[in-house]
Formats: C-alpha cells, structure tokens, sequence
C-alpha cells in the first residue's frame, strides 16, 4: 500500500491544479472508510461522479431487487453453502472492462441478489483462518457473464480512485467467530479481495477486529492471480470446509536465507509478469469436511433454457483449453503468468483509463491531505 501511495503521491505532486477544476473530489471518502450498519444501508454507498462516473448499482437490496437483473452491489461471505462473488451485469464481459460496475451473484436467495446459475461451481474450499474467511474455487465463468478466456483481474475496496472495484460495493459476513455464531448479525467487511478469472476465484475476508486485517487483504498484488494472493489446497470437484492457518501476508515471503523479503510488483509498462523470485506457501489446514455440491447450493438451479446435452458439454470443452491457466491452481507460477496475460489485454484499455483517473484522484488526495 505504501507503494502504491508513494507513487501516486509523486504523481499528485507533479500535476497540481487538477484540485481546483474538480471541486467535488475535495468531498470524496475512501470507501474503505465508510462504516455501515447491515440493517440501514443506504441506497449508495458512493454518491460522487467523478472520472468513472457514478455507481452502477445499488447497497439497499430487498426481494423486489433479487434475480437475474439485480443491480446489487452488497455482497457477502459467510458459510462454505452461503457466499456471493462479484461479476459483471452483462453477458460476455471481461473484469477489466467492467471492474468499476460488477454486481453480487449469490449462492442463497433472500438477500436482493443474482443467484449463480446451477451447476456453474465446480469445486470450492472454504477456509476459516484466525484472520479471515477464504473461498477459492472453480466456476464455468462464462455463466456469470464473463468471457470464457478471460484471464480477469482483482476487485477490492480501493483502487486508484479510493472508490473502489466496483464503485461502491459493500461487503458483510456473518462468518467471523467474533460474531458469536449468530447468523443473523452482518459485520461489514473493511478489508476484502476477490480474485475473478480464468474459470477460477478466491474471495477473502479479512475480520475487521484482527489485527493484520489490511495486510492479509492486501490489495497491490492485481497482478499475480489467485496462487500469490490466496494460496489454498482447493481442488476442481471438491467442496469442503477446513479450519486453516493464516497465509503469510501477500507479498510476504521467506528467502532461501531465511530472511523475511517483500515482492515488489513491476508495474504493467514492463510487460508480463512471467517469473516470481518465491512460490506462495499454502497454509496448513485441518477439520476439513467434504460435501456433495447439491447438498451445499440448494437455492441454485439451471436456467431453464439451456439444454442438457450437447451443446453445454461443447461448450466446456471448449473452454477446457482456456482454463488451462486455472487448472494449473496448483502449478502456482504459471497460474499466475497466464492469468496477467489474459489480464493484459483487457487493461491495455483500462491503462489510459487509469492515467486520467490517478489525475483526478492526484486532486483528491491533495485535498485529503490538505483536510488532515
Ligand atoms: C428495495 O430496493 C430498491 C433498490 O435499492 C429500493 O429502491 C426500494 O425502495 C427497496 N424497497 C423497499 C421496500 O425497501
Ligand atoms: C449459519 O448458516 C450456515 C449456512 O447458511 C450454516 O451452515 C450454519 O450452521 C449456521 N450457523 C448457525 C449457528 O445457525
Ligand atoms: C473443473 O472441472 C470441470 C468438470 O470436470 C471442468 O469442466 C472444468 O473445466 C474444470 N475447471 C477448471 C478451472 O479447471
């Protein structure tokens, strides 16, 4: 993070006078900033227009809301069979087009949502770590309105703009321990990740009263895929729960030497990321309990115009080679290097989004510190 900010300090120090043509942006609060209580939520959670424009979506969803035209963008984490993944409103998208306007496709009704299609999880583990919750899985993606090559990318609470990806999304858990157990409280969620792409993902959450919650959510590392950021034991065609260690910090690791090192991610101007100097160490996990997925998603079914036969079985065959990059979730380092090239393409465009976007925010966070 202090990377990150460092450089765009350097930036907003090298083109002042963006401030004064956007006066709004002095108003802007991080959305990792902004609290929310579950049971009075607003319409938004962001009500600026800036260089991205407003939010896409809504926070306050209600059964009127929930269905496949849900514009819902308060999502959670909660139970190995209750869990939501954000992804794009409309078919045949890629992450990095739409990171700013993805919606909460759910596995349980009742929360305003869309429901994930049927049949579209092929295999999650969910782990239950001091300092978060974690879900890594394997989903035909192209049922969630992505493209079936996409390698995607990283959606978090921050972004270049403090806005986040998307706009305003929220998330809450009635997961944490320190919740009691009591599945009808939601404690918003400050620090999350959610890795979507190349027919795989991870979404973890980080408990707001641990003490490591920003690190362990750490947002810097977009480029290096699932294996770096969550690395996991989670198999295609297994669903189950485990108990587990914390992962070291993304980012974080230990050198041949012994000694504690931090990666520092090449920024996209140098091209693919193909080699990483450490391979990400899976956590120890145990307790793990298996279930059959129809156990697990009961509020999920298939839509109801796709045939069962060959034209579905064609079509994830298909994919099959473009999910090479996901299969290999155990072979880490090339997951990771194919999941930035997929990613590379679709941020070619969004990169010159990004320039005139750090502009504005080089506004903003002059203003905040100008408020500090
Ligand atoms: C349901 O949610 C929508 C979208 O946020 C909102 O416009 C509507 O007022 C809500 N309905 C109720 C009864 O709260
Ligand atoms: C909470 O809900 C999850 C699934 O939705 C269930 O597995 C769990 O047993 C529930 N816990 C309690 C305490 O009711
Ligand atoms: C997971 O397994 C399913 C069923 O065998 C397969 O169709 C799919 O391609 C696999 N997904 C990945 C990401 O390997």
């Amino acid at each position: 993070m202090s990377t990150v900010a460092l450089s765009l300090l350097a930036i907003a120090a090298a083109s002042s006078g963006v401030l004064a043509q956007d006066p709004s942006s002095s108003a802007l609060i991080p959305l990792a900033s902004k609290h929310f209580d579950w049971n009075d939520l607003p319409y938004q959670a962001d009500t600026d227009n800036l260089v991205r424009g407003t939010q896409q979506g809504y926070n306050r969803c209600n059964s009127t809301t929930e269905g496949p035209d849900s514009m819902c963008q308060t999502a959670t984490v909660n139970h190995l069979d209750d869990w939501c993944l954000w992804a794009p409103p409309k078919p045949d998208s890629t992450i990095g087009d739409t990171e700013g306007e993805e919606v909460a496709w759910c596995t349980k009704k009742g929360r305003g949502t869309r429901l994930i299609p049927g049949g579209a999880i092929t295999g999650v583990q969910f782990t239950r770590a001091p300092g978060y919750l974690q879900i890594v899985g394997f989903i035909d993606q192209t049922k969630i309105n992505l493209q079936s090559d996409d390698g995607g990318g990283e959606l978090d609470p921050h972004g270049a703009d403090f806005r986040g990806n998307p706009l305003g999304g929220l998330v809450f858990s009635n997961g944490f321990p320190s919740n009691g157990g009591k599945n009808d409280t939601f404690q918003q969620v400050i620090e999350w990740h959610n890795f979507m792409g190349s027919n795989s993902f991870c979404f973890k959450v980080c408990d707001p009263s641990g003490p490591n919650a920003a690190a362990l959510c750490q947002h810097i590392y977009d480029r290096i895929g699932v294996s770096y950021n969550c690395p996991s034991a989670a198999k295609n065609g297994t669903f189950e729960v485990c108990d587990s260690d914390n992962q070291d910090p993304p980012g974080i690791y230990t050198d041949a030497s012994g000694a504690v090192q931090t990666y520092s991610q090449p920024p996209e101007s140098l091209g693919v990321i193909s080699t990483l100097p450490y391979q990400p160490k899976v956590p120890s996990s145990s307790n793990c309990v298996q279930y059959a997925s129809t156990a697990l998603f009961t509020d999920l079914v298939a839509p109801t115009s796709a045939p069962t036969g060959t034209a579905g079985g064609a079509s994830a065959t298909g994919k099959a080679s473009g999910s090479g990059a996901a299969g290999t979730a155990s072979r880490s380092g090339a997951s990771a290097g194919a999941s930035s090239t997929g990613a590379a393409s679709g941020s070619n465009g969004a990169a010159a989004v990004r320039i005139s976007v750090v502009a504005t925010f080089a506004g903003v966070l002059g203003a905040v510190a100008f408020l500090a």
